[in-house]
Protein backbone atom coordinates (compact mmCIF):
# COMPACT_ATOMS: atom_id res chain seq x y z
CA UNK A 1 0.00 0.00 0.00
CA UNK A 2 1.36 3.41 -0.70
CA UNK A 3 2.38 5.91 1.78
CA UNK A 4 -0.32 7.45 4.00
CA UNK A 5 -1.05 11.03 2.07
CA UNK A 6 -0.49 14.27 3.99
CA UNK A 7 -3.34 16.77 4.33
CA UNK A 8 -1.36 18.55 1.87
CA UNK A 9 -1.63 15.80 -0.78
CA UNK A 10 -5.82 15.75 0.11
CA UNK A 11 -6.59 19.05 -0.55
CA UNK A 12 -4.20 19.27 -4.03
CA UNK A 13 -7.40 16.42 -4.74
CA UNK A 14 -9.39 19.46 -4.32
CA UNK A 15 -11.99 17.96 -2.03
CA UNK A 16 -15.53 18.64 -2.54
CA UNK A 17 -17.50 20.22 0.31
CA UNK A 18 -15.24 21.69 2.18
CA UNK A 19 -15.26 24.74 4.01
CA UNK A 20 -13.83 27.62 2.90
CA UNK A 21 -11.92 29.28 5.94
CA UNK A 22 -10.65 32.70 6.48
CA UNK A 23 -7.99 32.15 8.82
CA UNK A 24 -5.21 29.53 7.87
CA UNK A 25 -3.02 30.18 10.90
CA UNK A 26 -6.77 29.12 13.08
CA UNK A 27 -7.07 26.15 11.02
CA UNK A 28 -3.53 24.82 11.42
CA UNK A 29 -3.55 25.64 15.42
CA UNK A 30 -6.99 23.80 15.35
CA UNK A 31 -5.53 20.67 13.41
CA UNK A 32 -2.58 20.70 15.66
CA UNK A 33 -4.33 20.71 18.61
CA UNK A 34 -6.27 17.62 17.39
CA UNK A 35 -3.18 15.93 16.30
CA UNK A 36 -1.79 15.19 19.78
CA UNK A 37 -5.88 14.47 21.07
CA UNK A 38 -5.91 11.16 23.12
CA UNK A 39 -8.06 9.03 20.94
CA UNK A 40 -11.99 9.10 21.08
CA UNK A 41 -11.98 4.97 19.84
CA UNK A 42 -8.97 2.30 19.62
CA UNK A 43 -7.68 0.38 16.65
CA UNK A 44 -8.66 -2.82 18.52
CA UNK A 45 -12.10 -1.98 18.54
CA UNK A 46 -12.51 -1.12 15.10
CA UNK A 47 -11.51 -4.38 14.34
CA UNK A 48 -14.04 -6.18 16.14
CA UNK A 49 -16.45 -4.12 14.42
CA UNK A 50 -14.94 -4.79 11.32
CA UNK A 51 -15.32 -8.59 11.90
CA UNK A 52 -19.13 -8.52 13.12
CA UNK A 53 -19.78 -6.48 9.92
CA UNK A 54 -18.15 -9.24 8.39
CA UNK A 55 -20.52 -11.53 10.01
CA UNK A 56 -23.64 -9.35 8.82
CA UNK A 57 -22.49 -9.80 4.81
CA UNK A 58 -22.92 -13.71 5.88
CA UNK A 59 -26.20 -13.14 7.33
CA UNK A 60 -24.86 -14.40 10.47
CA UNK A 61 -25.48 -10.65 11.66
CA UNK A 62 -27.82 -7.59 10.97
CA UNK A 63 -26.35 -4.04 11.16
CA UNK A 64 -28.68 -1.00 12.78
CA UNK A 65 -27.31 1.75 12.58
CA UNK A 66 -28.99 5.18 13.84
CA UNK A 67 -29.28 8.50 15.03
CA UNK A 68 -29.60 12.33 14.19
CA UNK A 69 -28.62 13.44 10.45
CA UNK A 70 -26.80 15.76 11.96
CA UNK A 71 -25.61 16.31 15.94
CA UNK A 72 -25.48 19.78 17.90
CA UNK A 73 -23.27 21.18 20.32
CA UNK A 74 -26.68 22.18 22.46
CA UNK A 75 -27.54 18.28 22.06
CA UNK A 76 -25.16 17.07 23.61
CA UNK A 77 -26.76 16.57 27.15
CA UNK A 78 -27.53 13.28 28.84
CA UNK A 79 -31.42 13.59 28.42
CA UNK A 80 -30.52 13.62 24.98
CA UNK A 81 -28.05 11.11 24.40
CA UNK A 82 -29.71 8.36 27.38
CA UNK A 83 -32.81 8.98 24.84
CA UNK A 84 -31.71 8.01 21.00
CA UNK A 85 -29.40 5.12 22.72
CA UNK A 86 -32.67 3.25 24.72
CA UNK A 87 -34.53 3.88 21.40
CA UNK A 88 -31.71 2.13 19.50
CA UNK A 89 -31.57 -0.76 22.09
CA UNK A 90 -35.02 -1.26 22.27
CA UNK A 91 -34.95 -1.64 18.50
CA UNK A 92 -31.87 -3.93 18.58
CA UNK A 93 -33.72 -6.23 20.66
CA UNK A 94 -36.76 -6.56 18.32
CA UNK A 95 -34.44 -6.88 15.30
CA UNK A 96 -32.11 -9.26 17.16
CA UNK A 97 -35.58 -11.84 18.25
CA UNK A 98 -36.36 -11.48 14.89
CA UNK A 99 -33.46 -12.11 12.84
CA UNK A 100 -32.44 -14.78 15.18
CA UNK A 101 -28.73 -13.36 15.13
CA UNK A 102 -27.24 -10.60 16.90
CA UNK A 103 -27.39 -7.10 16.09
CA UNK A 104 -24.39 -5.07 15.43
CA UNK A 105 -25.37 -1.59 17.30
CA UNK A 106 -23.57 1.18 15.30
CA UNK A 107 -24.35 5.09 16.36
CA UNK A 108 -24.52 7.61 13.70
CA UNK A 109 -23.35 9.73 16.88
CA UNK A 110 -20.33 11.32 18.49
CA UNK A 111 -18.99 12.43 15.62
CA UNK A 112 -21.91 13.50 13.41
CA UNK A 113 -21.41 16.73 13.11
CA UNK A 114 -20.67 17.95 9.21
CA UNK A 115 -22.74 18.08 6.83
CA UNK A 116 -22.83 18.29 3.12
CA UNK A 117 -25.31 20.93 1.33
CA UNK A 118 -26.48 21.41 -2.34
CA UNK A 119 -25.64 25.13 -2.77
CA UNK A 120 -22.70 26.89 -1.07
CA UNK A 121 -25.53 29.50 0.35
CA UNK A 122 -28.26 30.16 1.93
CA UNK A 123 -30.85 33.36 0.63
CA UNK A 124 -33.46 34.34 2.91
CA UNK A 125 -35.57 37.79 2.86
CA UNK A 126 -32.77 38.51 0.07
CA UNK A 127 -29.78 38.27 2.52
CA UNK A 128 -27.06 35.89 1.42
CA UNK A 129 -25.25 33.94 4.06
CA UNK A 130 -22.80 30.72 3.48
CA UNK A 131 -24.61 28.16 4.06
CA UNK A 132 -25.31 25.81 7.87
CA UNK A 133 -22.49 22.33 7.16
CA UNK A 134 -23.34 21.72 10.91
CA UNK A 135 -21.88 22.50 13.85
CA UNK A 136 -18.24 21.12 13.00
CA UNK A 137 -18.37 24.09 10.70
CA UNK A 138 -20.37 27.22 11.33
CA UNK A 139 -24.28 28.18 13.46
CA UNK A 140 -26.99 27.00 12.25
CA UNK A 141 -28.36 30.86 13.04
CA UNK A 142 -29.28 32.49 10.33
CA UNK A 143 -26.37 35.64 10.89
CA UNK A 144 -23.33 36.69 9.23
CA UNK A 145 -21.05 36.42 12.35
CA UNK A 146 -22.38 32.49 12.98
CA UNK A 147 -22.39 31.47 9.23
CA UNK A 148 -18.59 32.36 9.19
CA UNK A 149 -17.12 28.71 9.18
CA UNK A 150 -14.86 28.71 12.32
CA UNK A 151 -11.72 26.25 12.55
CA UNK A 152 -11.63 26.20 16.79
CA UNK A 153 -15.25 24.14 16.28
CA UNK A 154 -13.16 21.38 14.88
CA UNK A 155 -11.72 20.92 18.70
CA UNK A 156 -15.29 21.68 19.75
CA UNK A 157 -16.18 18.40 17.65
CA UNK A 158 -13.84 16.54 19.58
CA UNK A 159 -15.06 17.76 22.98
CA UNK A 160 -18.28 16.81 22.62
CA UNK A 161 -17.47 13.22 20.59
CA UNK A 162 -15.76 12.26 23.59
CA UNK A 163 -18.48 13.47 26.42
CA UNK A 164 -21.50 11.86 24.20
CA UNK A 165 -18.90 8.31 23.58
CA UNK A 166 -18.27 8.39 27.13
CA UNK A 167 -21.85 8.29 28.28
CA UNK A 168 -22.58 5.40 25.60
CA UNK A 169 -20.18 3.72 27.34
CA UNK A 170 -21.02 3.99 30.26
CA UNK A 171 -24.53 3.24 29.60
CA UNK A 172 -23.90 0.29 27.66
CA UNK A 173 -21.25 -1.51 30.32
CA UNK A 174 -23.55 0.01 33.57
CA UNK A 175 -26.70 -2.15 33.64
CA UNK A 176 -28.39 0.56 31.70
CA UNK A 177 -28.52 -1.93 28.65
CA UNK A 178 -29.59 -5.18 30.69
CA UNK A 179 -31.97 -6.96 28.31
CA UNK A 180 -34.82 -7.30 30.58
CA UNK A 181 -34.78 -3.67 31.44
CA UNK A 182 -35.08 -2.87 27.28
CA UNK A 183 -37.67 -5.54 26.70
CA UNK A 184 -39.48 -4.06 29.71
CA UNK A 185 -39.11 -0.40 27.70
CA UNK A 186 -41.04 -2.51 24.88
CA UNK A 187 -44.01 -4.06 26.35
CA UNK A 188 -44.24 -0.09 27.98
CA UNK A 189 -44.34 1.07 24.56
CA UNK A 190 -46.76 -2.08 23.22
CA UNK A 191 -49.38 -1.34 26.06
CA UNK A 192 -49.38 2.41 26.21
CA UNK A 193 -50.28 3.48 22.74
CA UNK A 194 -53.45 1.64 20.32
CA UNK A 195 -51.13 1.09 17.73
CA UNK A 196 -49.07 -0.50 19.77
CA UNK A 197 -51.35 -3.37 20.01
CA UNK A 198 -50.56 -4.85 16.80
CA UNK A 199 -46.53 -5.63 18.00
CA UNK A 200 -48.13 -7.03 21.09
CA UNK A 201 -47.65 -10.77 19.94
CA UNK A 202 -44.07 -10.47 19.21
CA UNK A 203 -43.31 -8.74 22.46
CA UNK A 204 -45.35 -11.25 24.11
CA UNK A 205 -42.75 -13.74 22.50
CA UNK A 206 -39.56 -12.03 23.51
CA UNK A 207 -41.30 -12.18 26.88
CA UNK A 208 -41.54 -15.96 27.07
CA UNK A 209 -37.77 -16.72 25.19
CA UNK A 210 -36.89 -14.27 28.61
CA UNK A 211 -38.65 -15.85 31.29
CA UNK A 212 -37.64 -19.29 29.46
CA UNK A 213 -33.70 -18.26 29.86
CA UNK A 214 -34.45 -17.35 33.29
CA UNK A 215 -36.16 -20.86 34.35
CA UNK A 216 -33.08 -22.90 33.11
CA UNK A 217 -31.24 -20.15 35.14
CA UNK A 218 -29.10 -19.09 31.81
CA UNK A 219 -27.70 -15.03 32.99
CA UNK A 220 -25.19 -14.41 30.77
CA UNK A 221 -22.65 -11.46 30.28
CA UNK A 222 -24.49 -9.97 27.60
CA UNK A 223 -27.95 -9.76 29.35
CA UNK A 224 -26.43 -7.33 31.23
CA UNK A 225 -24.07 -5.24 28.77
CA UNK A 226 -24.08 -4.56 25.11
CA UNK A 227 -21.14 -3.48 22.67
CA UNK A 228 -22.09 -0.48 21.05
CA UNK A 229 -19.72 1.67 18.31
CA UNK A 230 -19.95 5.22 17.12
CA UNK A 231 -20.09 6.05 13.17
CA UNK A 232 -19.84 9.66 11.69
CA UNK A 233 -19.86 10.67 7.79
CA UNK A 234 -15.82 11.49 7.28
CA UNK A 235 -16.62 14.47 5.74
CA UNK A 236 -14.23 17.44 6.96
CA UNK A 237 -10.76 16.28 6.09
CA UNK A 238 -8.91 18.82 8.75
CA UNK A 239 -10.82 16.94 11.26
CA UNK A 240 -10.51 13.39 9.93
CA UNK A 241 -7.01 13.20 8.40
CA UNK A 242 -6.09 14.79 12.00
CA UNK A 243 -7.46 12.31 13.99
CA UNK A 244 -5.75 9.50 11.95
CA UNK A 245 -3.26 7.74 14.14
CA UNK A 246 -0.32 4.44 12.98
CA UNK A 247 -1.58 1.99 15.38
CA UNK A 248 1.23 0.37 17.08
CA UNK A 249 0.16 -3.04 17.21
CA UNK A 250 -0.30 -3.23 13.40
CA UNK A 251 1.64 -0.34 12.29
CA UNK A 252 -1.81 1.10 9.88
CA UNK A 253 -3.35 4.16 10.21
CA UNK A 254 -7.29 4.11 11.52
CA UNK A 255 -9.33 7.35 12.12
CA UNK A 256 -9.58 7.04 15.63
CA UNK A 257 -12.55 9.53 15.52
CA UNK A 258 -15.37 6.87 15.14
CA UNK A 259 -15.50 2.77 14.50
CA UNK A 260 -16.86 3.26 11.29
CA UNK A 261 -16.81 5.86 9.54
CA UNK A 262 -18.63 6.90 5.56
CA UNK A 263 -18.01 8.33 2.72
CA UNK A 264 -21.42 9.96 1.61
CA UNK A 265 -22.86 10.48 -1.57
CA UNK A 266 -21.89 14.05 -2.57
CA UNK A 267 -17.77 13.00 -1.93
CA UNK A 268 -17.40 9.26 -3.46
CA UNK A 269 -16.01 10.32 -6.56
CA UNK A 270 -13.51 7.36 -7.88
CA UNK A 271 -10.36 9.97 -7.90
CA UNK A 272 -11.61 12.45 -5.19
CA UNK A 273 -9.78 13.31 -1.97
CA UNK A 274 -11.95 11.33 0.01
CA UNK A 275 -11.72 8.27 -1.37
CA UNK A 276 -7.79 8.59 -1.44
CA UNK A 277 -8.29 9.52 2.51
CA UNK A 278 -10.53 6.42 2.78
CA UNK A 279 -8.31 3.50 1.12
CA UNK A 280 -5.86 4.17 3.30
CA UNK A 281 -7.25 3.85 7.19
CA UNK A 282 -7.74 0.77 7.98
CA UNK A 283 -11.38 0.96 9.90
CA UNK A 284 -14.12 -0.34 8.99
CA UNK A 285 -16.10 2.02 6.52
CA UNK A 286 -18.93 2.48 3.99
CA UNK A 287 -20.18 4.21 1.23
CA UNK A 288 -23.37 5.94 0.33
CA UNK A 289 -24.57 4.82 -2.87
CA UNK A 290 -27.86 6.35 -4.63
CA UNK A 291 -29.84 6.18 -7.84
CA UNK A 292 -27.04 7.35 -10.18
CA UNK A 293 -24.47 4.85 -9.07
CA UNK A 294 -23.81 2.28 -11.93
CA UNK A 295 -23.02 -1.44 -11.12
CA UNK A 296 -19.27 -0.08 -12.34
CA UNK A 297 -19.07 2.86 -9.81
CA UNK A 298 -19.76 0.43 -7.19
CA UNK A 299 -17.00 -2.27 -8.62
CA UNK A 300 -14.58 0.74 -9.00
CA UNK A 301 -14.98 2.25 -5.35
CA UNK A 302 -14.61 -1.73 -4.17
CA UNK A 303 -11.42 -1.90 -6.22
CA UNK A 304 -10.04 1.18 -4.86
CA UNK A 305 -11.16 1.01 -0.61
CA UNK A 306 -10.86 -3.12 -0.42
CA UNK A 307 -8.41 -4.38 -2.89
CA UNK A 308 -7.70 -7.36 -0.97
CA UNK A 309 -11.15 -8.08 -0.77
CA UNK A 310 -11.49 -8.25 3.01
CA UNK A 311 -14.54 -8.99 4.41
CA UNK A 312 -16.24 -6.52 6.87
CA UNK A 313 -14.09 -3.50 5.53
CA UNK A 314 -16.33 -2.41 3.02
CA UNK A 315 -20.05 -1.45 3.39
CA UNK A 316 -22.46 -0.13 0.42
CA UNK A 317 -24.89 2.13 2.09
CA UNK A 318 -27.61 2.24 -0.44
CA UNK A 319 -30.29 4.96 -0.51
CA UNK A 320 -32.56 4.56 -3.90
CA UNK A 321 -36.02 6.04 -2.57
CA UNK A 322 -38.55 3.72 -2.44
CA UNK A 323 -39.38 4.16 -5.68
CA UNK A 324 -36.05 3.23 -7.81
CA UNK A 325 -34.69 0.59 -5.04
CA UNK A 326 -35.71 -2.59 -6.61
CA UNK A 327 -34.77 -1.41 -10.37
CA UNK A 328 -31.75 0.29 -9.13
CA UNK A 329 -30.33 -1.58 -6.67
CA UNK A 330 -30.61 -5.06 -8.16
CA UNK A 331 -28.68 -4.16 -10.88
CA UNK A 332 -25.58 -3.31 -8.64
CA UNK A 333 -26.01 -6.08 -5.82
CA UNK A 334 -25.89 -8.38 -8.93
CA UNK A 335 -23.24 -7.86 -10.40
CA UNK A 336 -21.17 -6.85 -7.41
CA UNK A 337 -21.68 -10.10 -6.74
CA UNK A 338 -21.36 -12.09 -9.94
CA UNK A 339 -17.48 -10.34 -9.76
CA UNK A 340 -16.69 -12.40 -5.93
CA UNK A 341 -16.70 -8.57 -4.48
CA UNK A 342 -16.89 -9.22 -0.48
CA UNK A 343 -19.10 -5.54 0.59
CA UNK A 344 -21.89 -5.65 3.16
CA UNK A 345 -25.38 -4.29 1.96
CA UNK A 346 -26.74 -2.00 4.15
CA UNK A 347 -30.17 0.08 3.46
CA UNK A 348 -30.58 3.69 4.17
CA UNK A 349 -34.30 4.40 3.57
CA UNK A 350 -34.13 7.87 4.77
CA UNK A 351 -31.87 10.32 2.12
CA UNK A 352 -33.57 8.89 -1.45
CA UNK A 353 -36.96 9.92 0.41
CA UNK A 354 -36.85 13.53 1.30
CA UNK A 355 -39.43 16.65 -0.02
CA UNK A 356 -39.95 19.91 0.77
CA UNK A 357 -43.52 20.68 2.38
CA UNK A 358 -45.89 23.40 0.94
CA UNK A 359 -44.81 25.09 4.31
CA UNK A 360 -41.16 24.53 3.88
CA UNK A 361 -40.48 21.29 6.07
CA UNK A 362 -38.09 19.04 5.27
CA UNK A 363 -39.97 15.67 5.44
CA UNK A 364 -40.54 11.95 4.28
CA UNK A 365 -43.13 9.82 4.50
CA UNK A 366 -42.72 6.67 7.06
CA UNK A 367 -44.65 4.23 4.69
CA UNK A 368 -42.09 5.40 1.73
CA UNK A 369 -39.00 4.44 4.61
CA UNK A 370 -40.54 0.95 5.13
CA UNK A 371 -41.23 0.37 1.58
CA UNK A 372 -38.03 1.25 0.83
CA UNK A 373 -36.92 -1.07 3.01
CA UNK A 374 -38.96 -3.98 1.90
CA UNK A 375 -37.66 -3.22 -1.39
CA UNK A 376 -34.47 -3.49 -0.30
CA UNK A 377 -35.13 -7.47 1.14
CA UNK A 378 -37.37 -7.88 -1.67
CA UNK A 379 -34.02 -7.18 -3.95
CA UNK A 380 -31.91 -9.27 -1.82
CA UNK A 381 -34.27 -12.49 -1.89
CA UNK A 382 -34.30 -12.27 -5.02
CA UNK A 383 -30.95 -13.10 -5.69
CA UNK A 384 -30.16 -14.73 -2.95
CA UNK A 385 -27.68 -12.13 -1.19
CA UNK A 386 -27.84 -10.94 2.03
CA UNK A 387 -29.51 -8.19 3.18
CA UNK A 388 -26.86 -6.93 5.92
CA UNK A 389 -28.50 -4.15 7.61
CA UNK A 390 -30.06 -0.54 7.95
CA UNK A 391 -29.01 3.01 8.85
CA UNK A 392 -32.03 5.09 9.98
CA UNK A 393 -31.77 8.92 11.01
CA UNK A 394 -33.71 8.76 14.40
CA UNK A 395 -34.01 10.32 17.99
CA UNK A 396 -35.65 9.68 21.09
CA UNK A 397 -37.45 12.51 21.58
CA UNK A 398 -41.00 13.17 20.81
CA UNK A 399 -40.54 14.75 17.38
CA UNK A 400 -42.70 16.04 14.67
CA UNK A 401 -40.49 15.82 11.18
CA UNK A 402 -41.16 12.52 9.27
CA UNK A 403 -45.00 12.19 8.35
CA UNK A 404 -46.61 9.31 8.91
CA UNK A 405 -46.74 6.49 11.59
CA UNK A 406 -49.37 5.25 13.94
CA UNK A 407 -49.51 8.54 15.53
CA UNK A 408 -50.59 9.37 11.92
CA UNK A 409 -48.36 12.76 12.00
CA UNK A 410 -49.63 14.83 9.14
CA UNK A 411 -47.88 18.04 6.98
CA UNK A 412 -49.84 20.54 9.45
CA UNK A 413 -48.46 18.48 12.39
CA UNK A 414 -44.74 18.73 11.07
CA UNK A 415 -44.94 22.31 12.84
CA UNK A 416 -45.64 21.03 16.63
CA UNK A 417 -41.99 19.73 17.34
CA UNK A 418 -39.70 19.95 13.99
CA UNK A 419 -36.34 20.78 15.76
CA UNK A 420 -33.63 18.48 13.33
CA UNK A 421 -30.92 21.34 11.86
CA UNK A 422 -30.60 19.14 8.71
CA UNK A 423 -32.77 16.14 7.87
CA UNK A 424 -36.12 14.71 9.34
CA UNK A 425 -35.75 11.83 11.96
CA UNK A 426 -38.19 9.40 12.75
CA UNK A 427 -39.25 10.04 16.39
CA UNK A 428 -39.08 7.75 19.28
CA UNK A 429 -42.61 6.05 18.29
CA UNK A 430 -41.75 5.83 14.79
CA UNK A 431 -38.31 4.52 15.73
CA UNK A 432 -40.20 2.08 17.56
CA UNK A 433 -42.65 0.70 15.24
CA UNK A 434 -40.19 0.92 12.20
CA UNK A 435 -38.08 -2.03 14.23
CA UNK A 436 -41.19 -4.13 14.59
CA UNK A 437 -42.23 -3.41 11.38
CA UNK A 438 -38.86 -4.41 10.21
CA UNK A 439 -38.61 -7.50 12.22
CA UNK A 440 -41.64 -9.40 10.30
CA UNK A 441 -39.80 -8.44 7.02
CA UNK A 442 -36.99 -10.32 8.54
CA UNK A 443 -38.90 -13.07 9.91
CA UNK A 444 -40.23 -13.66 6.46
CA UNK A 445 -36.91 -13.68 4.98
C1 LIG B 1 -26.54 11.56 5.58
O1 LIG B 1 -26.37 10.35 5.83
O2 LIG B 1 -26.97 12.36 6.42
C2 LIG B 1 -26.31 12.04 4.20
C3 LIG B 1 -25.99 13.29 3.94
O3 LIG B 1 -26.50 11.08 3.29
P1 LIG B 1 -26.10 11.02 1.73
O4 LIG B 1 -24.63 11.23 1.66
O5 LIG B 1 -26.50 9.63 1.37
O6 LIG B 1 -26.90 12.07 1.03
CO1 LIG C 1 -29.28 13.15 6.60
Amino acid sequence: MSTFPSLEQLHALKPLQQPTYPDQAAVDAAVGRLRTAPPLVFAGECDELKDKIAAASRGEAFLLAGGDCAETFDGVTADNVRNKLRVLLQMAVVLTYAASVPVVKVGRLAGQYAKPRSADTETRDGVTLPAYRGDAVNGFEFTPESRIPDPQRLVEVYHASAATLNLVRAFVTGGYADLRQVHTWNTDFVRSSEFGQQYEQMAGEIERALTFMKAIGADPDEFHRVDFHSSHEALLLEYEHAMTRIDSRTDQPYNVSGHMVWIGERTRQIDGAHVEYFRHIRNPIGVKLGPTATADDALALAGRLNPGNEPGRLTFITRFGAERVREGLAPLVEKVTAEGVSVTWVSDPMHGNTFETSSGYKTRRFDDVLDEIQGFFDVHRSLGTVPGGMMVEMTGDDVTEIIGGGEAIDEAGLAHRYESVVDPRLNRVQSLELAFRVADMLRKA
